[in-house]
């Protein structure tokens, strides 16, 4: 791990609004008015069911976990935004549970709500900024997520990124992919970090 990341680090970038830019895509910080918006797309019916919680979430519900998502420096959560054709919000993707001493991060919360923008590279797009981001920025060693079996579209979005299945949990595959064991045509992507 690069010596100098360390979470009062991780708080700065937080707070200071980091975003991740790549050709026709940037990912920033979702903020408190992004709420309805990432809330309407997560409480869909094709969304909700894709989410280990499934449940609909409310308002109420909503509010009470951004007052501890701000505070959390392991916890970022990105809003996916087109800018070449469509120059708008289409949905979020997130790194969480990052752990400095154990070189690791989970991966996840992703979603592709705005239905325009679907199929049209900008989720995987976003995967490739933010694994890029965790590896060569934050010096992450191992991203992890879990997924349903029956999601065909996000197994093989991931299995092209070289996540490999590293457990079952019933429904749910456990997947994982190491700076060492991703593949080689992923180590010239590039992505921009800035801090507005
Ligand atoms: C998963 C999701 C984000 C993918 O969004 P998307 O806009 O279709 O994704 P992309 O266009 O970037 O495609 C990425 C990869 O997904 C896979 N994929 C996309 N559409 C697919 C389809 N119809 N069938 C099979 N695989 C598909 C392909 O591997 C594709 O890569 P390729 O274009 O190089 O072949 C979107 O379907 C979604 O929001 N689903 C609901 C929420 C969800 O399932 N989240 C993941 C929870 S683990």
């Amino acid at each position: 791990m690069d010596a100098k990341i360390c979470y009062s680090f991780l708080s700065e970038l937080k707070r200071a609004g980091l975003e991740l830019s790549g050709p026709g895509i940037c990912l920033r910080l979702i903020k408190f008015e992004d709420l309805p918006t990432t809330l309407a797309w997560r409480n869909r019916e094709d969304i909700r069911h894709n989410f280990i919680n499934s449940d609909i979430i409310s308002w109420e519900g909503h509010s009470k976990w951004w007052e501890g998502y701000r505070v959390k420096n392991n916890d970022f959560i990105f809003l996916i935004l087109e800018t070449e054709r469509l120059s708008r919000s289409v949905g979020q993707v997130s790194l969480y549970n990052i752990n400095l001493d154990h070189s690791e991060a989970e991966y996840g919360r992703l979603m592709i709500g705005d239905n325009e923008a679907r199929g049209k590279g900008l989720a995987r797009r976003a995967t490739e900024l933010l694994i890029a981001w965790a590896f060569n920025s934050l010096g992450i060693e191992r991203i992890y997520l879990e997924v349903f079996k029956n999601n065909t579209i996000a197994l093989n979005l991931y299995r092209q990124f070289g996540f490999i299945t590293t457990g079952d949990r019933g429904r749910l595959y456990r997947m994982s992919i190491s700076r060492e064991t991703r593949p080689s045509s992923f180590e010239g992507i590039k992505q921009e970090d800035s801090i507005r």
